[in-house]
């Protein structure tokens, strides 16, 4: 076998005689891999979950896969996209690109854990050629770490072998920003393994990368973007606060505001920010921040702020229920961070949940995105598993009357009639919506509140 250097690779990579690793195939790296198999790249998905495995193999899709139903089939039919559970040796150069999680540090898990396992599972079998691309959110030093992991195998970086950390941006269902135009920031080890990656971004999002020196920047930089969308969320949040004390409706306050045609970005209130990004990743920048003395207060402030309001909003509906001498039970509608998604990570709603359980509610929760065999999985990340909670698959009269309160954490799409139904005919005494979407219907005896003095 010849051994190749970085710039042979990149010739080969403009042939698709390549061979594409990718590690991870959830959100971030599934899509990836359809997207790079279509384009003519043979894709090796390499995932370690063994269900998902199992499924994949199968060729069944669930939740947002399915968005990718005929090109999967396709690409699956011309075996451009084959999966295994770890790495494997090719004769071929090989382009590892890491996708998998990276959780907020515990005491026994650190955030890079996965990743530094995805890496050397590619270093396992890797040779002279090879690349490594990292798409995960990355703590501040881990790709310099992964650099230290590549020269202790032998290989030689911008010679022999290429790394670059290039995160990825996708915010999922959003129908105007996609994988394909998304930009990227990105570093690279050397320019002959920048021109060999440009090469597979140009399947991606057209090569739309914008090349920066430093992987500590590049990785403040990633986590900065979510940073910014959490202090903000929590400013709304707090503003909602505000305002229930004032007694003034918070929406009139952001579109007043948003009337000015400049310095003025709206972001709208609920229960809190979810999912595996925009809650996580400014917390590697306190991490990252505290390593070097330096306290990052504004972000500090805002993730307080997302632990905060779904206790505030609890504590609210508390009182308005002992208050009424409603009933001690609630239904807890909408467990995903996102409208119309199935991801229930970090989401507010379990975080309700565990509030009025530890209340002595009764709590039911409710959502059409349900996967019955995630759910074991939040309640551990929630810290949930000793709470009794039920799940309504409808909220028809026979399952709602009686309860005290249907709080909506999240809409969507599906559950809209329901809802209203719920409202209309008045099945509970008390609404709360977290979000301010339910219009108010004055003949109603049902009473309808929301954060931010609405209703
Ligand atoms: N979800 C998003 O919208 C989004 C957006 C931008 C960035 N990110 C970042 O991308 C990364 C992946 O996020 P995600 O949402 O796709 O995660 P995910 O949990 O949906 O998927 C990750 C997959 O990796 C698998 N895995 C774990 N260790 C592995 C290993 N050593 N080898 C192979 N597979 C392994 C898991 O089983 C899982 O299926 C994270 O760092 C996240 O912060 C996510």
């Amino acid at each position: 076998m010849k051994l190749l250097d970085i710039k042979e690779t990149s010739k080969k990579i403009i042939r698709k005689e390549c061979v594409i690793e990718i590690f991870g195939l959830g959100y971030v790296g599934f899509p990836l891999s359809v997207k790079l198999a279509k384009a003519g790249f043979r894709v090796f998905g390499v995932e370690t979950g063994p269900d998902k495995l199992r499924r994949l193999e199968e060729d069944l899709l669930i939740g947002n896969e399915r968005n990718l139903k005929s090109d999967f089939k396709n690409v699956r039919k011309k075996e451009n996209l084959i999966f295994s559970n770890s790495s494997t040796p090719h004769s071929k150069p090989k382009i590892g690109i890491i996708c998998v999680p990276t959780p907020i540090p515990k005491k026994n898990m650190k955030s890079d854990h996965y990743v530094i396992l995805a890496v050397k599972d590619f270093l396992s079998s890797s040779k002279p050629g090879d690349i490594i691309i990292i798409e995960s959110s990355l703590e501040v030093g881990t790709t310099e770490l992964v650099e230290e992991l590549i020269k202790k195998k032998g290989f030689h970086l911008g010679i022999n072998f290429g790394l670059s950390y290039c995160p990825e941006r996708i915010d999922p269902k959003n129908k105007k920003w996609d994988l394909h135009n998304i930009s990227r920031v990105i570093y690279t080890s050397d320019n002959n393994t920048f021109s060999a990656i440009k090469k597979i971004y140009n399947h991606i999002n057209k090569g739309n990368l914008f090349r920066i020196k430093e992987p500590k920047t590049v990785e403040v930089i990633k986590s900065f973007e979510n940073a910014f969308r959490l202090v903000n969320i929590s400013l709304v949040n707090e503003l909602a606060v505000l305002c229930d004390k004032l007694k003034i409706n918070i929406s009139d306050v952001i579109d007043g505001a948003s009337t000015k045609p400049f310095g003025f970005m709206p972001f709208y209130f609920g229960a809190g920010a979810g999912g595996h990004c925009i809650p996580k990743d400014p917390i590697f920048l306190l991490n990252s921040s505290k390593k070097f003395n330096f306290d990052f207060k504004t972000i500090q402030s805002a993730v307080k702020t997302n632990y905060f309001i779904p206790k505030y909003i609890s504590n609210t509906i508390d009182g308005i229920i002992k208050k009424n001498n409603f009933k001690k039970s609630v239904i807890i509608c909408g467990m995903s961070y996102k409208m119309n998604m199935p991801d229930m990570r970090d989401s507010p709603g379990f975080k309700i949940a565990k509030e009025f359980s530890e209340k002595g509610y009764d709590v039911m929760i409710h959502d059409p995105f349900i996967q019955k065999n995630l759910l074991s999985k939040y309640f551990y990340e929630n810290e949930m598993e000793e709470f009794k909670l039920s799940i309504l698959s409808k909220l028809k009269k026979e399952n709602v009357s009686g309860t005290g309160c249907l709080v909506i954490v999240q809409h969507h799409t599906k559950s809209i009639n329901e809802i209203q139904r719920v409202y209309k005919k008045s099945y509970v005494p008390f609404i709360y919506d977290c979000q301010g979407k339910l219009k108010k219907h004055y003949k109603k005896s049902c009473l309808l509140k929301g954060l931010g003095s609405l209703g």
